[in-house]
């Protein structure tokens, strides 16, 4: 653990210096704000201990700098007699702590302790988010690149989004991105299978419902909409939602409020919805299957996502992703695919896109040869 002391006092560097190199801290000292802060810059310290009285820049300032560069460090505040005030001040601006002079040596390693771990909290759980939403879309394909630039142009806005494109394009990795790109990426971000939840139990479940409401709500219920209060709703699959659920859904877009199934009573949500389909819901609406409001109101912006057969120089990649993918979930070492193995995968149509190519690595991966051969694709295709 990296730790950075900065106060005008040479005596107060050293001796938290020796306290903390003793118990095995990396220590680095700054004499003033301006200095550390260009040690900030170039370093990442866990924890950062800060005296609030300095000549020149002083610490309030340094922990405005280190909270407005959004760097993930632990402040603790050095506060002398006199600067109780602004000890508070700077905890209610984002320091981890504050302690006071003359320095207590057993209050040092108590707060260095919480600082620390509090730190290691909010990495893992940056690296927890990255697993969850910023899975990784392979490919550096036109194709591909294209829908990355419309995902970041998009992603920052409160914009709806309607994705479409088969099954197996990887449409919930874009849903999941532009949540992950968003400003509401630190609030939830809930997804919805619309296909997968029965025609009478879609409103509960989406908008809640009430103690006693009907036969089986033996409790309350806060819906996803509700849930998602904040963040993002994902609706996947939203050509398979009946037309009764549509019309409620539609009245939460226009009115951005709710009401539970057995209630009257207004909840006001602030959702950014993103839907999905792979049916094509111009026709649906001919056919009388779909709101021609709703797909208004959902489709501010279109992500059409392409086919894998439109984009097959993603292939290569795409096999080597999946393959250090699945041999590092059973700890194996990854195994070679040989050129004509690629080049047969690209000779391939893919019906069921990159979650069928995923498939059909894995399953060479357990019944090819080590490389796996254009001969292990034509047997185990
Ligand atoms: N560009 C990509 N790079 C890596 N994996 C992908 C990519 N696109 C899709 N996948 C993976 O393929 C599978 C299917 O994607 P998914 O988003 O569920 O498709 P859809 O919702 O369009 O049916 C998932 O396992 C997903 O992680
Ligand atoms: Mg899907």
């Amino acid at each position: 653990m990296k730790i950075l002391v900065v106060d005008d006092e040479r005596a107060i560097r050293n001796s938290l210096k020796e306290i903390l190199a003793d118990e095995g801290y990396e220590v680095d000292t700054a004499e003033d704000g301006a200095i550390a802060e260009e040690m900030i810059d170039k370093e990442h310290y866990d924890v950062i201990f800060c005296d609030i009285k300095m000549p020149g820049k002083d610490g309030e300032e340094v922990l405005e700098f280190v909270t407005g560069q959004g760097i993930d460090s632990a402040i603790v505040m050095i506060s002398g007699h006199g600067d109780i005030d602004t000890a508070v001040e700077c905890i209610k601006k984002g320091a981890f702590d504050f302690i006071q002079k003359p320095l207590d040596l057993n209050r040092i390693l108590i707060t260095v302790k919480n600082a620390g771990e509090r730190t290691t909290l909010v990495k893992d759980n940056k690296v927890l988010k990255k697993k969850v939403y910023g899975q990784e879309m392979v490919g550096s394909s036109a194709a591909l690149q294209h829908i990355r630039d419309i995902i970041s142009k998009v992603a920052p806005t409160d914009a709806r989004v309607l994705i479409t494109g088969s099954n197996g394009t990887g449409k919930e990795l874009v849903a999941r991105s532009l949540h992950a790109l968003s400003l509401r990426s630190a609030m939830p971000y809930v997804e919805v299978n619309c296909a997968a939840i029965p025609s009478e139990l879609i409103e509960s479940e989406l908008f809640g419902h009430e103690k006693g409401s009907f036969t089986s709500a033996i409790k309350q219920h806060k819906g996803k909409f509700e849930q998602a209060d904040g963040g993002t709703l994902f609706l996947d699959e939203i050509g398979d939602m009946s037309l009764a659920a549509q019309a409620k859904v539609l009245r939460v877009l226009q009115e951005k409020k709710l009401s539970r199934v057995g209630s009257d009573k207004d909840i006001k949500v602030d959702v950014r919805v993103v839907a999905a389909t792979n049916k094509d819901l111009r026709a649906e609406i001919e056919k009388g299957n779909f709101r021609e409001d709703l797909y208004h109101r959902l489709s501010v912006i279109v992500v059409k996502v392409p086919s894998l057969d439109e984009r097959k120089e993603d292939i290569p990649e795409l096999v080597d992703y999946f393959d250090r993918q699945i041999c590092a979930e059973s700890g194996k070492g990854t195994v070679p695919f040989s050129p004509e193995a690629i080049k047969a995968l690209q000779d391939r149509s893919w019906p069921g896109n990159i979650r069928e190519l995923r498939n059909v690595v894995e399953r060479l991966l357990i019944l090819g040869g080590n490389p796996v051969s254009a001969a292990d694709v034509e047997e185990f295709f």
